[in-house]
């Protein structure tokens, strides 16, 4: 049977894209929304060489309305969304709050004011565990209270949570499910598509490959006396495919009305806690290649430690990581060779 088309917004970026091709494994057509601030279009290419279909591509932005009103009229029979499209740097956020506020906030609304009226069944909204701040206790359940957000990027994801909440609590016909990712890192096996970062990385597996490849000279690891076994923080690092993989359970999820309940919320972690220094251990055993690095002091804002109970994705939503950090591990390195054989970094 044919499957509903699918809206993927941001659909060219690290996560988005990678969802994408699961989406169209699973014979869903995809059209994907893009500005591309943050990615190209050759990426559209890397999708096209592993599932061997090109998605169709609209680079347009998604706070414009109007644009997002003919994407609608020239793609008729969108029966979900999954929502992508959003700024993502903590620390950029903190110096450009309105930039923050205003794309992942308008891109979210203007979402929900076209579903009704285009006949769209249901959205998926990319959320994060940063909604749990610093946990009481781990490993935090979806439960487990909502903390004060420590950066606008974090607080964008919060409000953008209650959003969707109040606006299908007013009546809107249609469904919604949060997805709160922990931390998202690895690439496709094929080393097709991955994370490109822009300038310097941010976030630890991108600096890390890009140290063992000698673009930066070392990793920093942000301190060594946190209260944990080894003195690093710790995350619950998730592979890239296997968190694509639950995008296509929840849209499956909302367009069949598998559950009653309107809104439903998952944590996308692998339940096991990964330190820092461990993370760098596992990808030195597992590659073979040295990562140099040096313990600097704490950064600014970190959380100790925060890991998934993933029960309830397990169980009702019937995923599950199933990618060990070796193998992810050796994914983000075959990436990361892969961009310099291209010549890209
Ligand atoms: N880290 C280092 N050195 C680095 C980069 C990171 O030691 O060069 C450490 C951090 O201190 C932290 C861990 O590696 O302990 C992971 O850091 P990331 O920056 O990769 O990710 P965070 O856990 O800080 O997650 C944050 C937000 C998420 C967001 C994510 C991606 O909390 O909501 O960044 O932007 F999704």
């Amino acid at each position: 049977m044919k499957k509903d088309r699918i809206l993927v917004t941001g659909g060219t970026g690290y996560i988005g894209s990678h969802t994408v091709v699961e989406l169209q494994k699973a014979g869903y057509p995809v059209v994907i929304i893009d500005n591309l601030s943050n990615s190209n279009r050759d990426v559209l290419d890397g999708i096209e060489r592993i599932s061997g279909t090109r998605p169709d591509f609209v680079e347009a932005d998604c706070t414009d309305i109007d644009a997002l009103r003919k994407l609608f009229a020239d793609y008729p029979g969108i029966k979900g969304i999954i929502n992508f499209a959003a700024s993502k740097a903590v620390g950029e956020s903190v110096q450009k709050p309105l930039l923050y506020y205003r794309n992942n906030l308008n891109t979210l609304m203007n979402l929900l004011d076209l579903m009704g009226p285009n006949g769209v069944k249901g959205i998926v909204f990319s959320s994060s565990c940063t909604v749990y701040g610093e946990p009481d206790e781990n490993p935090v359940t979806e439960k487990s209270p909502i903390k004060k957000a420590t950066s606008p990027y974090g607080n964008t994801k919060q409000i953008s949570e209650e959003i969707i909440t109040d606006v299908i609590n007013s009546g809107a016909p249609f469904k919604s499910v949060i997805l709160r990712y922990f931390n998202p890192v690895g690439a496709h096996p094929s080393a097709e598509i991955g994370e490109l970062p822009n300038g310097v990385p941010q976030n630890l597996v991108p600096y890390l490959t890009q140290a063992a490849m000698g673009i930066r000279n070392e990793l920093s690891v942000f301190g060594n006396d946190y209260n944990t076994p080894d003195g690093s923080c710790i995350r619950d690092y998730i592979n890239v495919v296997d968190l694509a993989k639950a995008h296509v359970l929840a849209v499956e999820r909302m367009l069949d009305d598998a559950s009653e309940e309107k809104i439903e919320i998952f944590n996308l972690g692998t339940g096991l806690g990964t330190s820092v220094l461990e993370l760098i251990g596992a990808f030195e055993r597992s590659t073979g290649v040295k990562v140099p690095h040096k313990i600097v002091g704490r950064r600014e804002g970190d959380i100790e430690k925060v890991w998934a109970d993933p029960t309830i994705a397990n169980t009702v939503l019937g995923w599950k990581a199933e990618s060990s950090l070796d193998e992810t591990m050796r994914s983000a390195w075959a990436w990361q060779c892969k961009l310099r054989e291209r010549g890209i970094m």
